[in-house]
């Protein structure tokens, strides 16, 4: 369509607004979906799922990976596994998800939040360490927006203070930190492949691990879980719907039917999916790139990735000082993504999940300034050039 654009040189163009939706699925994809569908013996168990599994072990570099039904049903599976409970605490960045707060809460463990640090927005690994106290089990480090942890000093963290490593990948899939893949540094690392992210199953959670006990106690509890499906037996269209967000949890409060695998119809468009990722991880980078290049000499504030790594940008966050002038200056061309507009993303009230106001002030004012803009497959370099250009003219 961008073509067709050009071709008629503005002068009859079509309306068109980047939505942050869906830049990944394609009619492959949907015609895969489609099949499954159709044939409900295969629609939720079945071989695509290890292929799934063992496919994106090869990508990630990661021995073991254990599919579930979204990413925060795998961090909640990690914890489980880590046998995190009641009376432990995990160290929980913000800004982050509120499910991923949620996971760490419905293991009775409570999440210890860290403030960030504002040329990056992922963890302040400082601040973190004063936080460890004789109950800390784990470090909880998010790639966000999909640039790199320093993995060194978060590793030396851990070691120093006996504590489990876990990354939060979600944001990061492809992203390098030395030249080694995200999600291989830890104990456990989780990804998700729900429609925003960089691959989509519509909804979907990977987790990888490297250590083999850990593996098997992931396997089991994978096993032990029911389909990804809703309404299974119910009439079609009910199974294949989902819902990203329970009401539920946006208070805080474990859904009934929480954790569930992911199904065999999902992970065969993971696959498809797959197959296509060098090209949509060059692609994100290639107009992260233009957008720093465009508006890095107007002197708006972006993300400083640490020198050895590789981001691989879900997303390209930029702070903005007044965030509704700008989303109006934009409103015609892109829907300009807000996650983050919360400490706890998406949370009817972050004191919920027990965080205190004030207490991480630098993640508070991420809320107040981030927009992030579509880096997907979707995203042409013109249009790159035009959301820079309006940017650039509605001021910092
Ligand atoms: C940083 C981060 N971690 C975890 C999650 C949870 O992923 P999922 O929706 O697959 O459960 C999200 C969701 O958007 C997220 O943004």
């Amino acid at each position: 369509m961008a073509d067709a654009r050009r071709g008629l040189q503005g002068r009859f163009r079509l309306p068109r607004r980047h939505a942050l939706l869906g830049g990944t699925t394609t009619t492959r994809d949907v015609t895969t979906a489609i099949r499954y569908l159709a044939s409900p013996r295969s629609l939720v168990d079945g071989p695509a799922v290890g292929i799934f599994e063992r496919s994106f072990a090869t990508r990630v570099g990661a021995k073991h990976v254990v599919s579930f039904a979204a990413g925060r049903m795998g961090l909640y599976g990690i914890l489980q596994c880590l046998r995190i409970g009641a009376g432990d605490e995990v160290l929980v960045p913000l800004p982050t998800h509120v499910v991923v707060a949620n996971a760490v809460r419905y293991t009775g463990a409570q999440p210890i939040y860290v403030d960030c640090d504002l040329s990056n927005y992922n963890i302040d690994l400082e601040r973190a360490e004063r936080c460890v106290t004789s109950r800390t089990r784990a470090l909880l480090v998010q790639h966000t927006f999909g640039v790199p942890v320093d993995m060194g000093n978060a590793r030396a963290l851990a070691d120093r203070n006996g504590l489990h490593l876990i990354e939060d990948c979600v944001q990061a899939l492809g992203a390098t930190f030395n030249g080694r893949q995200v999600g291989t540094f830890g104990k456990a690392a989780f990804f998700s492949t729900e429609e925003t992210k960089t691959i989509s199953t519509t909804m979907g959670g990977i987790v990888t691990t490297d250590d083999e006990e850990m593996a098997g106690r992931l396997y089991a509890f994978q096993a032990g879980l029911p389909a990804a499906l809703r309404q299974p037996g119910g009439p079609l269209p009910a199974q294949a719907c989902h819902l990203p967000m329970e009401p539920a949890e946006l208070r805080g409060e474990r859904p009934p039917g929480f954790a569930r695998r992911l199904s065999n119809g999902q992970a065969a468009v993971g696959l498809t999916q797959l197959a296509a990722l060098e090209a949509n991880l060059a692609h994100r980078r290639r107009i992260a790139e233009h957008y720093q290049a465009l508006l890095a000499p107007h002197g708006f504030r972006l993300p400083e990735p640490p020198a050895t790594s590789r981001p691989a940008y879900v997303r390209y966050p930029v702070w903005v000082e007044d965030r509704p002038t700008m989303q109006r200056a934009l409103g015609a061309l892109a829907v300009l993504g807000t996650w983050f507009t919360s400490v706890l993303e998406e949370a009817v009230d972050p004191r919920y999940q027990g965080y205190l106001p004030g207490t991480c002030p630098r993640a508070e004012d991420a809320a107040r300034h981030l927009v992030n803009l579509p880096t997907h497959a979707r995203v042409s370099d013109r249009d790159a050039e035009e959301i820079a250009a309006r940017m650039i003219s509605a001021g910092r």
